[in-house]
């Protein structure tokens, strides 16, 4: 196995794309612009799937800059304890803004806790980007209490979202495989039946779900903006990035209302778990 805790963030290289690895300033519009059009509206559902209750200990896995653990925070109340784990440090010093929140660096697959230690783990569009997601859900099971219960959320296939669909197209054709690829990395894992088989290794009552959502931008121009300042080609440079949102805004206009507003399907895979 490779050493999941060495990642290290893009800064100046552009390099971690199929790691899920930001620059600091990349965090930054993420957690602006990232979070109200895409991953927001997932955290109720995630927490909803684990059935999070007052005094819980929960631990959210690959944390980024915080929504799920945020929110956590507010349902386990005053007896509980809320986890966040990544190994991004651009994301933590953005999440490190929520007091109350355990902030910690870390991999999935060397989670940095005794045995036994919550009674759930979540973890929301990280897993597609772990290194070894066997090991990732020993070492969830390793962690939880007997009756733990665990949350994964993965992007739903790509074939299933076609705003993304048509931008890693574009990606493609106008800048090559390494750019497109970095944003085709977040769907790789929109298979519901190998999802489900992989919990399934560590994991009893399996249940996997795909579940509607929508992206939602303000304009083209802030669709493109948050893709790529926003997520692992935040280094791209003017030229590159003022050739695709020219091309983006003749290409992706299906995808806008008269008002200029973009959205489109973005479905999810919700898999629930037992522990033990
Ligand atoms: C798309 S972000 C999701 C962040 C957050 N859960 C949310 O919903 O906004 C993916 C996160 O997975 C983290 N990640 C990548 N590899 C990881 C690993 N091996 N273990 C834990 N987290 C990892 C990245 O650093 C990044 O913060």
């Amino acid at each position: 196995m490779s050493d999941p805790t060495s990642i290290q963030p893009n800064a100046d290289t552009g390099s971690g794309a199929d790691r899920g690895q930001v620059a600091a300033s990349a965090a930054e519009i993420y957690e602006a612009f990232f979070l109200p059009a895409l991953f927001d509206q997932w955290v109720g559902p995630v927490l909803d799937a684990a059935g999070v209750m007052e005094g819980d200990q929960l631990l959210d896995i690959g944390c980024g800059t915080g929504a799920v653990a945020r929110e956590a925070l507010t349902r386990v109340g005053a007896d509980g304890r809320v986890v966040g784990l990544d190994p991004n440090d651009g994301m933590l010093a953005v999440a490190r803004r929520t007091r109350g929140v355990e902030w910690r660096t870390g991999a999935a697959e060397d989670l940095p806790f005794e045995d036994l230690t919550f009674d759930v783990a979540v973890s929301q569009f990280a897993m597609m980007f772990f290194t070894d997601r066997e090991q990732a859900v020993r070492e969830m099971n390793r962690v939880l209490q007997p009756k733990g219960r665990v949350v994964i959320a993965t992007w739903a296939s790509l074939s299933d979202t076609p705003g993304y669909a048509a931008v890693v197209d574009l990606l493609d054709r106008l800048l090559g495989r390494d750019a497109c690829d970095a944003l085709r990395a977040p769907y790789n894992m929109g298979d519901k039946g190998e999802l489900g088989d992989l919990l399934t290794t560590e994991f009893s009552n399996v249940r996997v779900t795909q579940v509607e959502g929508t992206a939602r931008f303000d304009s083209i121009e802030d669709w493109v903006h948050t893709d790529i300042r926003g997520w692992t080609l935040s280094d791209m440079s003017d030229e590159d990035y003022n050739r695709l949102l020219a091309a983006a805004k003749t290409e992706l206009t299906q995808f806008t209302a008269q008002s200029g507003k973009v959205s489109f399907p973005a479905p999810a895979l919700i898999a629930v778990g037992g522990g033990h």
